[in-house]
């Protein structure tokens, strides 16, 4: 690490008391195949193909839950703590999970399983300038409720010996469930959390004490005293075995990716993103309005959503990523490059996700039943 007053565990070390001797030819070429393995299976759209993620917005339960607490965590950051209005247990989950929120205005957002304190579900949640659903949970208080839905994960945690966790600021919140885990295993396990300001920061008193009783090592970094995260050298936090989760910005995300396929200190890498990430190969193209008869020009870095709201401020969406299904629309005409996680095969033929779907090709009329 170049900013490495407050790492105290060098690249490549061993943080718990397990020994590792030098495997034999053998061992060696099943590791590199297995490594080879590993890669493919945490990291190719071969598989993802072969076993798409299906958190479909549908499934799972739906409850009314109440808000039972508030805790204000850092700056801008308000965890709920929530149980079911009807008394009954809540659904469980595994770490990575996230539920969707329907606020009392009716919004859907979904919200990560923040750790597990005493039976309770906890959401923290950044409020975003001029974000609704944020701003909106910000003024809850202990009574209100709200719909959940869920839990589902597509984050979901694999067994390892080592564990080196990412953190950006609120992506601290399932990977916070998943070092509850690591540390309920008595795994070795190392998180790099990075904000802006120490005050940002959710949870770093209650991770530091994690870390002090478990095999673990906290890194905490900040923008203004530290600068911007350096890629190769969160990557060389890893030990070689590590599975690396990794949970902030698409930016910061991918860079990280990129590096961890160069690096041989991480063997996996598993990523969620709570924004999406911008439109790669996109093209323009044109939604024609069939009820309403108006036409939409998408631009080629934008979604069709965003176009769509320019003048439809009120066309409803929830993950932007193309796995809820909220903004799903029926299409009468034109050919449509799905691009969603969330459609069977046979939905596909007349509807689309309007967040991550475009035209087939450059300059297509998409004709919507709006
Ligand atoms: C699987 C998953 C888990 C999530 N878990 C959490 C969580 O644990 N805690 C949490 O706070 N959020 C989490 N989110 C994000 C959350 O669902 C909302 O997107 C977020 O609260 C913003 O919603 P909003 O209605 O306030 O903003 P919107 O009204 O939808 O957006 C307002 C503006 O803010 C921008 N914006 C939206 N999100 C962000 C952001 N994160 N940073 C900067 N600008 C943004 C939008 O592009 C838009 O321009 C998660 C998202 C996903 C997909
Ligand atoms: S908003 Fe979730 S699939 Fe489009």
């Amino acid at each position: 690490m170049t900013n490495d007053a407050v790492v105290t565990a060098p690249a490549h070390s061993h943080l718990g008391e397990v020994t590792v001797t030098a495997p034999g030819i053998g061992l060696r070429a099943i590791g590199a195949a297995s490594r080879v393995y590993a890669r493919v299976v945490a990291d190719s759209s071969i598989v993802t193909a072969l076993s798409p993620a299906r958190p479909r917005r549908n499934v799972g339960y739906e409850f009314e839950a109440v808000v039972d607490d508030t805790i204000d965590e850092a700056e801008d950051v308000r965890s709920l703590l929530l149980s079911r209005r009807d008394g009954m247990p809540l659904p469980t989950w595994l770490p990575g999970a996230h539920i969707d929120i329907t606020t009392p205005s009716g919004r859907v957002r979904q919200y990560s399983l923040a750790g597990r304190p005493a039976g309770r579900y906890r959401i923290s949640v950044r409020k975003i300038p001029s974000g609704s659903a944020s701003t909106e949970i910000h003024t809850l208080t202990r009574g209100d409720v709200l719909r959940v839905r869920g839990p589902r994960n597509a984050f979901p945690m694999a067994e390892a010996e080592h564990y080196l966790f990412v953190a950006a600021g609120i992506g601290i919140t399932p990977i916070r469930s998943m070092i509850e885990r690591a540390v309920q295993d008595g795994a070795r396990w190392t998180l790099y959390y990075h904000g802006r300001s120490r005050a940002s920061l959710p949870f770093v008193a209650a991770l530091q004490r994690m870390a002090l009783t478990s095999h673990g090592h906290v890194v905490v970094k900040t923008d203004d005293a530290d600068g911007l995260p350096i890629p190769a050298d969160i990557v060389d936090l890893g030990m070689g075995t590590s599975a690396m989760y990794v949970c902030g910005p698409a930016a910061l995300s991918s860079r990280l990716r990129d590096e961890a396929l160069r690096s041989t200190a991480v063997r996996e890498f598993h990523t969620e993103l709570f924004t999406p990430a911008a439109v790669v190969d996109g093209m323009p193209f044109v939604l024609q309005l069939d009820r309403s008869g108006d036409t939409v020009e998408v631009g080629a870095q934008e979604t069709a959503l965003d176009a769509l709201r320019r003048s439809r401020p009120d066309q409803p969406y929830s993950c932007r990523q193309g796995f809820c299904g909220a903004c799903v629309v029926g299409f009468v005409g034109g050919r449509v490059e799905h691009r969603d996680r969330v459609l069977t095969e046979t939905e596909r033929e007349n509807s689309l996700t309007l967040c991550v779907s475009r035209g087939a090709v450059e300059g297509e009329v998409l004709v919507l039943d709006l």
